[in-house]
């Protein structure tokens, strides 16, 4: 029997161990036109660009195993009515089966809906979806959950661990998938506009971008009730049920940090997507007031 190890594919080496080694795995350090060296967020914190993957794989790492029942306590299983309407907003297998990627795919909870979607409401057993992940134990943990469904050994599904911003040209071809999709992933990458662009290189002309995020509430009264409770409940939360009060508390101001609704529809557009206005039910479609929303962008 093939081991897991062996089914999960490589397209870059292991990431580093330690944060120097990850420096050097990552290429030397970049600086900016003025000298300095490059920052990026890392929650409320400023780090070297450079350390950003290191420290989030730390976080995933540290996550993995209680990944999905931390999604349900901390969002009361709401996260799942929100994937559920990512989905059925793409109506993946409407044209008849579509080739899907989803990147920061994690434990597979979206391209798990992906399948039962274009299975149950188009008898659909050719779409198929190629997970990507940056975390071997995110992907492990996916891998396992896949092993108890019908999509298990079946050309439908696979697991690849690669970087969203640099997928990789010999695995992932340009112009191939149909359907690109990244929920609460984009985040947590350290430059979205490369994200982006490589959406835009793996998809076909035509072919669809997707993405669901958490984002901005634009009701006072919800967004001081939304602050009070991700500030508070969801790091305790974190600290009670998965011993791990700091992967938490990143997680949370991550959210803050990410682009509001306009600004992200921007760059998506500046990666040579067509969006619609810049308006809710236009370029993106809010969730629960902006908790969380989709964003789509058409290749062209
Ligand atoms: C919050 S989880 C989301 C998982 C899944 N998409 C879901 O909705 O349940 C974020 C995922 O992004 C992955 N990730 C972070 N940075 C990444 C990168 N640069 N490339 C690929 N995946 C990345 C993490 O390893 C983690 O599995």
């Amino acid at each position: 029997m093939q081991t897991f190890a062996r089914r999960i594919s490589r397209v870059k080496p292991r990431l580093a161990t330690s944060i120097s080694r990850s420096n050097h795995s990552h290429g030397p350090q970049q600086s900016s036109t003025d000298g300095q060296p490059r920052t990026a967020s890392f929650g409320f914190k400023t780090v070297p660009e450079d350390q950003k993957e290191y420290l989030v794989k730390n976080v995933f790492d540290s996550v993995a195993s209680k990944y999905d029942l931390m999604n349900d306590a901390t969002s009361f299983g709401v996260h799942r009515l929100w994937k559920d309407a990512f989905v059925s907003q793409l109506r993946p297998g409407r044209n008849g089966p579509m080739k899907c990627i989803d990147v920061a795919g994690g434990t597979g909870d979206i391209a798990l809906r992906i399948l039962d979607y274009a299975r149950e409401n188009y008898y659909d057993r050719e779409t198929s979806v190629d997970v990507v992940d940056i975390n071997a134990q995110m992907l492990k943990e996916g891998f396992k959950r896949f092993k108890q469904t019908m999509y298990h050994n079946t050309p439908q599904i696979s697991f690849n661990e690669s970087n969203a911003q640099e997928l990789g040209t010999e695995k992932f071809e340009d112009n191939t998938y149909d359907l690109y999709t990244i929920a609460f992933g984009i985040r947590n990458c350290t430059s979205i506009p490369d994200v982006l662009k490589e959406a835009h290189r793996v998809l076909k002309p035509g072919g669809t971008f997707a993405c669901l995020e958490f984002s901005r509430v634009n009701n006072p009264l919800l967004n001081t009730l939304y602050d009070q409770y991700s500030f508070t409940v969801i790091p305790l939360l974190g600290t009670i049920l998965a011993g791990d009060r700091d992967s938490y508390q990143y997680l949370v101001e991550s959210i803050r940090k990410f682009p509001p609704q306009p600004e992200f529809a921007r760059m998506i557009r500046d990666a040579g997507f067509a969006t619609g206005k810049d308006v809710d039910g236009g370029a993106w479609t809010d969730q629960w007031g902006g908790i969380a929303c989709i964003h789509t962008g058409v290749k062209i």
